[in-house]
């Protein structure tokens, strides 16, 4: 396939064909090259604390049980039996000994390795020597909490798909004193469009005053928006496609501004005030292809079709933070996620969101759209640093980063 004529960038232009977005056979070919041949996010370390605790995901189209194994380590393998292919597991999370498969019960250890397989007796005594347990991810990596897989024997280091992006990354995961998060139970909503519509919009800084000015409205209404924060910050743009949109955090609601001024205090004595001061900015990062750190949550994306995506949003707690401002946090999302975000059924900004995405996939079905333009600040795309872009607010720049690393994944 000539994945090379669905991107089209000049000087002052950036367009990506609707094609993407719509066939079949680019979403397989997506599915392969970014997620199963790239770094696919799969869990949070926090989900399987204890020995035997395991939840199943997917890498791409691959479903995958992660576990922890006898020796406290982490296992990515692939959900499928080794006699004849079922998904050996069925549950989204629990604690187990071992995985039966419902089929035949053939059964498997904690890390995957085969346990038994039943009536040995009617086989060849040399029968099966070769299977050792389930297929396991080629790669497996934990950075900072995020455990990553990949079905690419060869793909590129973790580091060098990070690239600059691990500074900020870093940034998001210091909030906690103890360095890390633990994820709380996720919500999930699905929606008919296309995985990267929710990819692109995490970092637009552009649709919210139009997309959201109902929900803005009704919170500014309500004391929980200060609308004359205005609109400032910055986007950047990463070689490996990830992205960032920074917004400064100053539409805190009133009765939580005293203890978030409290909670960056203790930052900077911890930190010192340079970094307590980078640091706290409330920044969407993507890290593509699959994973959002959004401002106090986890987002993951998980494409069903090429018209279908399912989205998980994960309340974080930031350990060892006191508990006043984890609470303040956890307010703060049901406050302004959870009523006007987070929840799918009441929320208003997701929802307005989701609603953009599958009116996006309805607007490309005929194929009669052609191109879809990505312009916006072009010819003011910065670099200061190797692999790193940046461009004003609202610019379209982490899209058009995204979709040079998709044309060079893909090509
Ligand atoms: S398919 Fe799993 S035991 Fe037969
Ligand atoms: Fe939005």
């Amino acid at each position: 396939m000539n994945t090379e004529a669905l991107i089209k960038e000049t000087e002052d232009d950036f367009r990506v064909h609707s094609r993407i977005y719509t066939d079949p056979e680019i979403f397989n070919l997506e599915m392969q090259k970014l997620f199963e041949e790239g770094w696919c996010y799969v869990a949070h370390e926090s989900e399987v604390p204890n020995v035997g605790d395991f939840r199943t995901s997917a890498v791409g189209r691959i479903p995958v049980i992660v576990s922890r194994g006898d020796d406290g380590k982490v296992y990515v393998n692939v959900n499928a039996c080794r006699h004849r292919g079922t998904v050996v597991c069925r549950e989204e999370r629990g604690n187990t000994r071992f995985f039966v498969c419902p089929y035949h019960g053939w059964s498997y250890k904690r890390d995957g390795t085969i346990n038994n397989i039943t009536d040995r007796d009617n086989f060849p005594d040399d029968w099966g020597k070769d299977i050792k347990g389930l297929i396991a991810a080629d790669h497996i990596t934990n950075y900072r909490g995020m455990i990553f897989a990949s079905f690419n024997p060869d793909v590129e280091s973790f580091d060098t798909h990070m690239g600059p992006l691990k500074k900020y990354v870093d940034f998001w995961f210091d909030h906690a004193v103890e360095g890390h998060v633990r994820v709380l139970k996720p919500w999930r909503a699905l929606y008919q469009g296309n995985w990267k519509f929710q990819l692109e919009n995490s970092t637009d800084g552009w649709h919210a005053r139009y997309v959201h000015v109902s929900a803005l409205k009704t919170l500014t209404e309500f004391g929980e928006y200060n609308s004359n924060v205005g609109w400032a910050g910055c986007t950047r743009g990463f070689a490996g496609g990830h992205g960032i949109l920074e917004r400064p955090r100053g539409d805190i609601p009133p009765e939580l501004k005293s203890t978030f001024d409290m909670f960056q205090q203790e930052l900077k004595s911890k930190y010192g005030d340079e970094y307590g001061e980078d640091m706290f900015v409330r920044r969407h990062i993507t890290i593509f292809p699959n994973i959002q750190l959004m401002e106090f949550k986890l987002r993951i994306i998980q494409p069903v079709a090429v018209d279908q995506t399912i989205v998980y949003e994960f309340p974080v707690e930031l350990v060892g933070t006191s508990s006043e401002v984890n609470e303040s946090i956890r307010t703060r999302l049901f406050k302004e996620v959870s009523i006007s975000s987070g929840s799918p059924v009441s929320g208003m900004v997701n929802a307005d969101d989701v609603e953009i995405y599958a009116r996006t996939q309805a607007g490309l079905s005929g194929g009669h759209m052609a191109w879809l333009r990505f312009g916006r600040g072009i010819h003011r795309e910065k670099s200061e640093r190797e692999n790193e872009w940046s461009g004003q607010d609202m610019d379209e720049l982490p899209q058009r980063c995204l979709y040079r690393k998709w044309l060079k994944a893909m090509s």
